[in-house]
């Protein structure tokens, strides 16, 4: 990964280890080949300058799918609240900018789609078939499930589905991540990778 991008991406503000981000640069770089990568959850940039910057080298294009009005622990008096992110006037928080500025500054405005709505609204709407899908949006059960059910599908033979936050210990994280990756695994269409700390990837089978 080239360095300028890879420190821009170890100072964003946001929720993925350098490790996991690696490992999604890589899987970007080679699903990108196949077909558009996605990611559901994008908050400021984080995840989105290790995917964008694997998805540009190879020639290929990263969707950043986000309504951008947080999660529910990111909600004002929740545990990840941070008020740089809140815009007073609307009452809501608003990651779009920080998004914007993460990606000018890694030169990867022309790789990176902003796709501003909730997921299962656009699942709805899009047909174009992807490379690699990564779920990182809501993480209560209702979100995590209606992720998998809106874009796993979406998935070419071959494409990358990676999930982030995987606790197989419940004291240690909510269980909807590892729930939609044993979901994934039970359908019978996916084969399992090697999982990076609580990133759990597979491959949808052809
Ligand atoms: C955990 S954060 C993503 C962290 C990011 N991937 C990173 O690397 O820092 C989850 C994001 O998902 C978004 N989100 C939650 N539910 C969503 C939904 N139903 N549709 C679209 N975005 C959603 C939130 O706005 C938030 O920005």
């Amino acid at each position: 990964m080239d360095a300028r991008v890879h420190s821009l991406a170890l100072a964003c503000k946001g929720f993925l280890d350098d490790e996991e981000g690696l490992r999604l640069h890589a899987l970007a770089r080679e699903a990108a080949a196949l077909g558009p990568v996605l990611e559901i959850g994008s908050y400021c940039g984080k995840s989105a300058l290790y995917l964008g910057s694997g998805a540009k080298a190879a020639g290929g294009s990263l969707i950043c799918l986000d309504h951008h009005r947080g999660s529910e622990e990111h909600q004002r008096g929740e545990e990840y609240h941070d008020p740089d992110l809140y815009d007073a006037e609307a009452g809501a928080v608003d990651s779009l900018g920080h998004l914007r500025r993460a990606l000018r500054q890694a030169e990867l405005e022309e790789t990176a789609l902003l796709l501003v709505a909730s997921s299962t609204s656009a699942a709805r709407l899009w047909s174009t078939p992807l490379g690699m899908v990564f779920i990182d949006g809501g993480h209560s059960h209702e979100a995590a499930h209606a992720d998998y059910e809106g874009w796993a599908h979406k998935l070419l033979p071959g494409g990358i589905l990676a999930i982030h936050d995987l606790f197989p210990d419940p004291a240690e994280g909510g269980q909807a991540p590892i729930e939609v990756y044993r979901r994934a695994l039970e359908s019978g269409d996916f084969a399992p990778l090697p999982t990076t700390k609580t990133l759990g990837v597979l491959r949808r089978l052809g």
